[in-house]
């Protein structure tokens, strides 16, 4: 048997930052059996940069500093994805990792996945199985390529296991539930101990939350009969709060002048301010992936601006609609989303599927016993 193991997470971009915390409190925890040296590196591949895109991730949900930040910046899928694959690479047969850990969909991931695996250095894929069964999005691209060249497989939700199971990779697949909830539940108590203002602070009575960054959503024409149409719909319902993406910033500020006040435009929010945002929100709109789930973990009801979601169960639970950027199935939407009731049954419902707040510790403990061998 091994005498240590090192594992190494590759990261890049905001949400992946915050699947990371817990994974990185989980081996700071974690029995070391018989004597055994585990240790856990960070690799940074650089796709986010901007601090209030990183930094503050880091700092403000206490991840280690990564060791090694690759600094690949932004650029074309090709580019930027091609860029890490051969910084990785060269970094993997400098460091000869025992394992390296994947998360989510981006770029980033399926750059270290493929990297390592031409090295035959083990990958363990977290938050695998997800698929919206659309291929437009680049996001579908990177996951199945990256659940058919991993080694270990751990699916947040019952519908990533079937998934997975649908693809004949059932072998290499366990339900660990969801990291991103393990985040929701530790960081909300610390927002709560320290009184973390909302993002709408200040703003009276009801608001929504809206984020867009989906190049699908946020090519100008697109956008621009999206934000008219939210601007009208707010001037009825109440504000409407809108921390915007550095991707869109510029074609936003643009347009701002076409907007009432009703629009608020913001800088992107810290973790702990965006729990707090949408804690207190009457429902989020949204084309984001996690946001779907982190609005329902803290009962809030949602509404997907896109065409298909791959958290399937936030809309069989009921706390989620898909409507595509339909103006007019929208507004109806809102107006049945805010009668949603979160009751006991719909919470019980959210830990059946996504687990209990305790998915890195199970999967470090995996990984352990797993890639020990
Ligand atoms: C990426 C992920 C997406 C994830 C999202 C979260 C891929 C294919 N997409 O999309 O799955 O949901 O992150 O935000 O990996 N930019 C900055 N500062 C930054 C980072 C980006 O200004 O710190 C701007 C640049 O103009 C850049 C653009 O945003 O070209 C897009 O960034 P990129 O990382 O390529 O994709 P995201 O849209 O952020």
């Amino acid at each position: 048997m091994k005498k240590s193991i090192n594992f190494v997470s590759v990261v890049g971009a905001r949400p992946q930052f915050v699947k990371l915390a817990p994974i990185c409190q989980a081996f700071a925890d974690v029995n070391q059996p018989g004597g055994l040296d585990i240790r856990h590196s960070i690799i940074h591949t650089g796709q986010h940069y901007d601090d209030s895109m990183s930094t503050v991730f880091f700092d403000e949900l206490e991840i280690p500093r990564p060791d090694i930040n690759l600094e690949v910046g932004s650029g074309g899928h090709g580019a930027q994805t091609a860029g890490m694959l051969a910084k990785l690479e060269a970094q993997f047969q400098c460091d000869r990792p025992d394992v390296v850990v994947v998360y989510g969909d981006t770029n980033s991931t399926l750059a270290a996945c493929l990297a390592a695996t031409k090295l035959h250095i083990p990958v363990a894929h977290i938050e695998a199985g997800l698929r919206s069964f659309n291929r437009a999005m680049p996001e579908e691209i990177n996951r199945v390529a990256t659940d058919h060249c991993s080694d270990r497989l751990y699916a947040p939700t019952p519908a990533g296991m079937t998934n997975l199971q649908n693809e004949n990779l059932q072998d290499r697949t366990v339900f660990s539930g969801d990291v991103m909830r393990d985040t929701v539940i530790r960081n909300l108590a610390i927002a709560h101990q320290r009184g973390q203002k909302s993002a709408a602070h200040g703003i009276n009575g009801d608001y929504a939350l809206l984020t867009l960054h989906r190049p699908s959503n946020t090519e100008p024409a697109v956008l621009f009969d999206l934000l008219s149409a939210l601007d009208r719909i707010a001037r009825d319902t109440g504000p409407i709060l809108f921390p915007v993406h550095p991707r869109i910033s510029a074609i936003v500020r643009d347009y701002k002048a076409n907007l009432s006040a009703s629009v608020r435009l913001i800088e992107p929010l810290p973790y702990l301010e965006m729990l707090s945002t949408v804690e207190g929100a009457r429902v989020v709109l949204t084309d984001s992936g996690g946001l779907q789930k982190e609005a329902a973990f803290l009962k809030t009801p949602c509404i997907t601006l896109r065409e298909e979601t791959e958290w399937t169960e936030t809309v069989e639970i009921g706390v989620n609609q898909i409507t595509g950027t339909d103006t007019s199935v929208i507004a109806v939407a809102i107006e049945k989303a805010i009668k949603t009731d979160f009751s006991a049954n719909t919470l019980k419902e959210l830990e059946r599927c996504f687990g209990d707040g305790k998915a890195a510790d199970f999967i470090v403990a995996d990984m352990v016993e797993h890639f020990l061998i």
